[in-house]
């Protein structure tokens, strides 16, 4: 009941909770497929991994989007001191979402596909997505008021929200016959969405980040900060070119990958640089006021510095050639969305919710820890696996696959033990946030 009336009066922690179900099905899936990995053909009748695969990460990208709303929602009327401008567009917005997100995942289920990679639902079932988004943007752009003098987050804010609808179209230009006839160009368009989403939905996290590291702070100084707008730009820029560092198999000009590859490091330099700046600039006590959120948004950072390093020895075209299609790559792709954007999101979370006295330190410590050591550790595993499987494509193509795939078992092994971990980790701070939330007002 509790649950039900704080839902009605705060409809933005709907989205919050949608992702987390989200999450918690990830998981689910993400553990599921580590396991067919181990056991090839597992589940094969009616759970194969082509199923297990989309499942888990079309969760895992809801999850992400689902929550950014929540927080870009719940922290725009608390920096207006209002509610947003309409609850009903809001609701209509959430129940469109949720209702196809859920479809999706029972379609994959029942193995109806029709989409591309990381989007296989049927291209009518993005239909209910795009126009919830409509209501996103108007409901961003309604609730700012004045346009005067706006802090970067709101910029950050809206730009993600439009952007983000112009990417989802974009990738579904293959529908016309005209984008898909030259499959150069199909791929780069492909790849140009695929790359601007991500870009857009960090718009919204970062900025909802510089939000929250202010609100702990007490006060303005990253809202207006030259280097808060420097990451906007970079940002921005990002989400228009970092596409080209998915292509560097493709045949396009060599310049536009350099240029998107240096701005997207450019840009995790900056975010990195600014939660290190801001935490040395806080005083113990509003660290341990704020302990969980600020703990999230510790580890975000750390695993920004990882997730660089690799993006760094990864943009080498050289060491590109070795890594395309290997888990190197899946390895990039799952620290980014867990490490960074998963743990941020967290760390809004815990502010939202207000879960600070009611919580047990220590519990929390444990999930903390088990959750960052194993993804450490599941990170680490992807990355052997990815090693020897480019060196497999590279240098012993007379291996056949299914006997190189039987060499990469212990990394698997150890990937499915540590990736247990990584849920085991979350499922104990989903299940916290659940028991113990205390919403504002
Ligand atoms: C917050 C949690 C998680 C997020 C956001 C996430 C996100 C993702 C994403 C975006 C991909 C696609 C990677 C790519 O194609 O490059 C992926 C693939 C995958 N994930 Fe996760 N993941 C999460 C947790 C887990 C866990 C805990 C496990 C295992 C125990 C796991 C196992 C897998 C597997 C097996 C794949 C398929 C890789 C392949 O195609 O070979 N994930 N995940």
């Amino acid at each position: 009941m509790e649950l039900l009336h704080n839902l009605k009066n705060n409809p933005a922690s709907k989205f919050f909770f949608f992702g987390l179900f989200l999450l918690a099905l990830a998981l689910f899936f993400g553990v599921a497929g580590a396991l067919q990995y181990l056991i090839p053909g597992l589940f094969k009748e009616d759970l194969s991994f082509e199923k297990v695969r989309p499942l888990h990460v079309t969760a895992a990208v809801f999850w992400i989007i689902s929550s950014a709303i929540g927080a870009v929602y719940h922290f725009m009327a608390e920096r207006n001191e209002k509610p947003i401008f309409s609850k009903t567009l809001l609701n209509i917005q959430f129940y469109l979402l949720s209702s196809s997100v859920t479809l999706i995942l029972i379609t994959y289920l029942f193995g109806i596909f029709g989409g591309r990679e990381y989007w296989e639902f049927h291209p009518l079932l993005a239909i209910p997505i795009g126009l919830s988004w409509v209501l996103f943007i108007i409901n961003v752009f309604k609730s700012i008021g004045s346009f005067k003098k706006l802090p970067v987050y709101i910029w950050m804010w809206m730009t993600g929200a439009t952007f983000f609808l112009f990417t989802f179209v974009e990738s579904y230009l293959w529908l016309i016959p005209f984008f898909r006839s030259n499959i150069v160009s199909d791929m780069t368009i492909q790849w140009k969405s695929y790359g601007s989403m991500v870009g857009c939905w960090n718009q919204l996290i970062y900025g909802s980040g510089i939000y929250l590291m202010d609100k702990i702070s007490g006060n303005q100084k990253y809202s207006y900060s030259r280097i808060g707008f420097l990451l906007y730009f970079l940002g921005l820029f990002n989400l228009m070119f970092n596409w080209s560092h998915h292509i560097y198999t493709l045949p396009t000009a060599k310049f536009i990958q350099y240029i998107g590859y240096g701005v997207s490091m450019t840009e995790l330099i900056i975010l990195g640089r600014i939660i290190w700046l801001w935490r040395s600039s806080l005083t113990t006590a509003k660290k341990n006021y704020h302990l969980y959120s600020y703990r999230f948004l510790l580890s975000a950072d750390i695993w920004i510095l990882l997730t660089l390093a690799l993006a760094i020895a990864m943009s080498v075209p050289a060491i590109n050639v070795y890594t395309h299609g290997t888990h190197i790559t899946v390895a990039h792709t799952m620290g980014a969305t867990i490490g960074i954007n998963s743990l941020l999101l967290l760390s809004f979370i815990f502010d939202v919710f207000k879960i600070k006295e009611k919580i047990s330190a220590e519990r929390f410590t444990f999930a903390f820890f088990t959750l960052n050591i194993s993804l450490f550790i599941f990170w680490v595993a992807l990355l052997v696996a990815g090693v020897l499987k480019a060196d497999w494509q590279m240098h012993h193509p007379e291996i056949l696959f299914a006997d190189m795939m039987l060499e990469l078992r212990p990394a698997f092994f150890v990937f499915f033990i540590a990736g247990t971990g990584v849920a085991i980790g979350f499922y104990m701070i989903i299940y916290k946030i659940v028991k113990h939330y205390r919403i504002l007002k």
